[in-house]
């Protein structure tokens, strides 16, 4: 099995701004691969500007914001490559691509580590931060799995939920939760 890091991936649009997309990056040796579907913002990025961070957070609400609609956070330069980071992240690593694995449906990136930096103390497990990044990669995938699936799965994930969330995935579980509850109106099924 691959080894895959789920982060928040930060290129840079065409007028220098950042663009904020959660992404997982899959370890290859000593490098990592950013394999964006097509058609994307970030897969664009990549092209214009062949560099990338990963930013390395607790806070959750980037995974859920990242696939509702909310990708406006703070972001800070980069330290050694044209790129930006998250300003707040417990670290981040800078990525220069090294070569293209053109691919019609989900080109690879082959990125090289050009920096690794910290900037908080790790906070540890909390099993809602799972649920959320869990029930977010679930959102990208509504219209792929059948109903019952999506009902079994976001009623598993609520248990962690109830248990140990805190006010931010709270917060981000209700964004995720809004998106769920249109797809469950579109069907029929609410
Ligand atoms: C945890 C997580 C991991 C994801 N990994 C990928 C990925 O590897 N490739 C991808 O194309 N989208 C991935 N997604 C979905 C993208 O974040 C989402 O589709 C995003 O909007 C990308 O499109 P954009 O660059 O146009 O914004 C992931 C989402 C989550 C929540």
């Amino acid at each position: 099995m691959p080894h895959i890091v789920e982060t928040i991936v930060t290129t840079l649009n065409r007028d220098g701004s950042a663009y904020i997309a959660p992404l997982g990056l899959i370890g290859e040796g000593e490098h990592w691969v950013i394999a964006p579907f097509t058609p994307s913002r970030t897969l664009d990025n990549l092209r214009a500007n062949p560099f990338a961070c990963a930013s390395h957070t607790v806070d959750v609400r980037l995974f859920a914001g990242g696939v509702t609609g909310r990708k406006s956070w703070p972001t800070v330069p980069a330290t050694h490559i044209k790129g930006a980071r998250l300003a707040q992240c417990v670290s981040h690593w800078e990525l220069a691509v090294d070569r293209v694995v053109d691919d019609e449906q989900r080109p690879r990136f082959v990125c090289k580590l050009v920096a690794s930096e910290s900037h908080a103390p790790w906070s540890g497990y909390n099993r809602a931060q799972a649920a959320v990044i869990e029930c977010a990669v679930l959102v990208t995938r509504l219209h792929m799995l059948p109903p019952e699936k999506v009902e079994a799965e976001l009623a598993y994930l609520e248990i962690a939920i109830a248990k140990t969330a805190g006010p931010l995935e709270i917060e981000a579980w209700g964004w995720l939760k809004e998106k769920i509850d249109a797809w469950r109106q579109n069907k029929g099924r609410s």
